[in-house]
């Protein structure tokens, strides 16, 4: 079920941002993009996505999980692509077709009504945070994809130990859970990156603005409250470098790897050198999560904690199971690509 405060973030702020702009007449085409990217997303980071993907005239780009529609709308006026929107948020959905008049299928990313391969690429931008099943999502998007296309993620991940409250309805991937999930989805990480650069200020005026128009006119409406307290909470774990952006581009390929939470793991054949690489991301978290000392801090009475033991301890646990998976599977002679 979908947490009150997302449903107003997504929802009923992607209706208001929608109407707003309509407001501005002929003038809001030019804010429509920028206010209708409701991810992270600047025009930096969508171009690092798009050029990381290939995109071109033509390309059938599924943008899943698409909000209000703006970065679909960035690539079709940019690259030429011919967008597909999914997005479960009826009042989302309705924003995107009238902005953009693109078409968008209200689903939930994790059944998408498409056939299996036949999508050239997609996109799925702030949306991963937002679910518990991250799996199940990239496995679809997986499925609807033609071997060997381009995946845009842009992730909220989790870098440590959190000290204050996350936005309801968030779950933040560490790095490496990422990495596992997107293997064991069946894609090939190719590249990621961090920062791609700012936003110019005439991008963020024409979004700023947009938003104005909607505190002025909803400020008093309860889901605005809700919304607004979901992006303080963002802001304060992005201040305090708890979660940062990644933009990550991967690549979809026929095989799979299952990943399972006992620990146990199977990868294609001839793969070390991925799990080395991971070993060495779960080893960097699994360090900074003890370097934490949570022992330490459940001694401590709970006024004085600077964040929960007990999520650091699980972190641990479930960071250890995953070397110790990693670790089993590269001494298994099976996966040494002789078989
Ligand atoms: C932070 S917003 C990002 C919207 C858009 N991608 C953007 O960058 O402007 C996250 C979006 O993910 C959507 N979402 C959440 N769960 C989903 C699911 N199971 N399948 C598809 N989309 C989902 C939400 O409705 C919301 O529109």
């Amino acid at each position: 079920m979908t947490a009150p405060a997302m449903a107003a973030e997504f929802d009923d702020v992607a209706g208001w941002t929608a109407e707003a702009v309509e407001g501005l007449g002929p003038l809001g085409r030019r804010h429509a993009i920028p206010a209708a990217c409701r991810g992270s997303a600047s025009p930096a980071a969508l171009a690092w996505l798009a050029e990381a993907c290939e995109l071109a005239a033509g390309t059938r780009l599924l943008d899943v999980g698409a909000g209000a529609g703006g970065p679909a709308a960035w690539a079709a006026e940019r690259f030429g692509v011919r967008p597909v929107l999914l997005e479960p948020m009826p009042a989302a959905c309705r924003a995107a077709a009238r902005l953009f008049g693109l078409p968008v299928i209200t689903a939930d990313g994790r059944r998408i009504p498409l056939r299996t391969a036949s999508m050239d690429a997609a996109w799925c931008l702030g949306v991963l945070c937002t679910l518990q099943d991250k799996a199940a999502l990239l496995g679809e998007i997986h499925r609807v994809l033609k071997p060997g296309s381009s995946l845009g993620l842009l992730v909220v991940v989790a870098r440590g130990p959190r000290t204050a409250p996350a936005p309801a309805g968030n779950h933040f991937p560490t790095q490496p859970e990422l990495t596992a999930l997107l293997r064991a989805a069946g894609f090939e990480p190719v590249e990621r990156i961090e920062h791609p650069g700012g936003t110019p200020r005439s991008w963020s005026r024409r979004a700023e603005q947009v938003a104005a128009i909607v505190a002025r006119r909803h400020r008093a409406h309860p889901a605005y409250a809700l919304a607004a307290e979901q992006d303080a909470r963002f802001a304060r774990l992005f201040a305090t470098g708890q979660i940062s952006t990644r933009l990550i581009h991967a690549v979809s390929r026929p095989a799979t790897v299952h990943v399972t939470h006992g620990g146990t793991m199977t990868t294609p054949t001839g793969d070390h050198e991925f799990l080395h690489e991971f070993e060495t991301e779960v080893q960097a978290e699994l360090s900074m999560a003890e370097s934490s000392l949570p022992q330490e801090a459940a001694a401590l009475p709970p006024s004085e904690w600077l964040y929960d033991p007990t999520d650091v301890e699980r972190d641990e646990i479930g960071l250890r199971d995953l070397l110790g998976a990693a670790e089993a599977l590269e001494e298994d002679p099976r996966s040494d690509g002789n078989t």
